[in-house]
């Protein structure tokens, strides 16, 4: 079938929760994809920071498959080892031996149990930032802090204050000794990677520290490894009470956890919480060999320089306004209000990017995406902007 026929195919028989996407992808390598039509594009998206070592990575395919060969899937009535040494090595991520991991599937389930785990301090208090993400089920929609996603489903969970994003006055105002926890992304990631003022997580620690109430950062887009630190909070210096990641973490494959760090390990007892694909044997699989991939090829710096490059072939180029993000997170800040008019472009070109919101092109590749890549990519991001600019 070709990209044509599976548009139809598609409005025919999926709901009409998403828009219905103009071409289909059937296969890729690293950081490029083919469409059904046989089209190659360069993935700058990386199924919006999901596919850190890109399309069918040796490393993560060859411990998939060995994995899905030699045991499938366990209930959590039993343990099995990959779940064990992924713990570890998140536990080892956080710096903090204290740390334990609670497995699940997708970035609003690592939120659904921060906050359950929250309650489990007796509080029931949430702050939450405007303009965020945290997902889309019913608590996890609670925190997410964009109105129209919201309001076809109140009412959502009673006491989630929303603050401005960056603003430690009014965080501060908002953040007493009622507060169960306070939830951040490190980089609001789908609001269009904006970055938080340089002191605002370290402000947040000593007001969430000061009034007893738990720091929660939403690493889901900005973790493992993306922002060339394994979280995206830890140039702050701060420790948090808990840090959800996903995306990443599977390398493709649905794997999310919950880390509590520090005394918040200690807050779920038996039968709080749970779920049966969380911690699989084949997705873990998939994530420590990721993980140990990244770690053995220094990726960590890699995507720390590619942002420096990227910043300076982009940022001068006419009708780009800022460049704005941390390693391979980024936002590509438009003069005009045609993001999606340059997304378009772009696709036509060969190259996959998203439109985040009018003004702002996001980008987030494999973190093992080659310099030739790159380059072009901004090759291409040129061409397009001197059309349209
Ligand atoms: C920061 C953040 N938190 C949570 C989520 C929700 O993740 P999922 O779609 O896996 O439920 C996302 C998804 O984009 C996200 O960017």
């Amino acid at each position: 079938m070709k990209n044509k026929e599976f548009a139809d195919s598609w409005s025919q028989y999926l709901m009409s929760n998403y828009a219905i996407p103009s071409i289909t992808l059937v296969k890729g390598e690293g950081s490029i994809v083919f469409d059904a039509d046989g089209k190659k594009y360069i993935d700058m998206l990386g199924g919006i920071a999901t596919n850190i070592l890109g399309h069918s990575h040796p490393a993560v395919v060859s411990a998939v498959s060995r994995q899905i060969k030699t045991l499938s899937h366990v209930s959590n009535f039993y343990s099995h080892p990959n779940a064990i040494e992924l713990a570890k090595i998140l536990v080892r991520l956080t710096g903090d031996k204290q740390s334990r991991v609670f497995f699940a599937q997708s970035g609003a389930e690592a939120n659904e149990a921060a906050i359950k785990l929250s309650r489990k301090t007796g509080r029931t208090r949430i702050v939450a930032t405007s303009g965020s993400f945290h997902g889309r089920t019913m608590g996890s929609l609670s925190l997410t802090g964009q109105i129209s996603k919201r309001t076809a489903f109140f009412p959502l969970l009673k006491n989630v204050k929303h603050v401005p994003f960056g603003d430690i006055k009014r965080a501060k105002r908002a953040i007493n000794s009622k507060t169960a926890m306070v939830i951040v992304e490190p980089i609001m990631g789908e609001a269009g990677v904006i970055v938080p003022p340089a002191n605002y997580l370290k402000d947040l620690r000593e007001a969430c520290t000061k009034h007893g109430a738990l720091l929660v950062i939403d690493a889901v887009q900005t973790g493992m490894g993306r922002t060339g630190q394994w979280f995206g909070y830890e140039y702050s210096g701060i420790q948090p009470d808990v840090i959800t990641v996903a995306k990443g973490l599977g390398a493709g494959l649905p794997l999310a956890a919950m880390i509590a760090v520090g005394k918040s390990s200690q807050l779920f007892e038996p039968g709080d919480h749970g779920s049966t694909f969380g911690g699989n044997p084949v997705t873990t699989a998939a994530s420590i060999a990721a993980i140990k991939w990244i770690e053995k090829n220094k990726t960590l710096a890699k995507c720390k320089a590619d942002y420096k490059y990227l910043t300076s072939n982009l940022g001068s180029i006419p009708g780009i306004t800022e460049i704005r993000g941390a390693g391979l997170l980024i936002g590509i800040a438009l003069e005009r209000s045609n993001s999606s008019q340059v997304a378009s472009a772009l696709q036509a070109k060969g190259v996959l990017v998203n439109a985040a919101n009018p003004n702002t092109i996001r980008i987030a590749p494999a973190l093992n995406i080659s310099r030739r890549e790159l380059d072009q990519f901004i090759k291409s991001f040129k061409e397009v902007m001197s059309d349209v600019y």
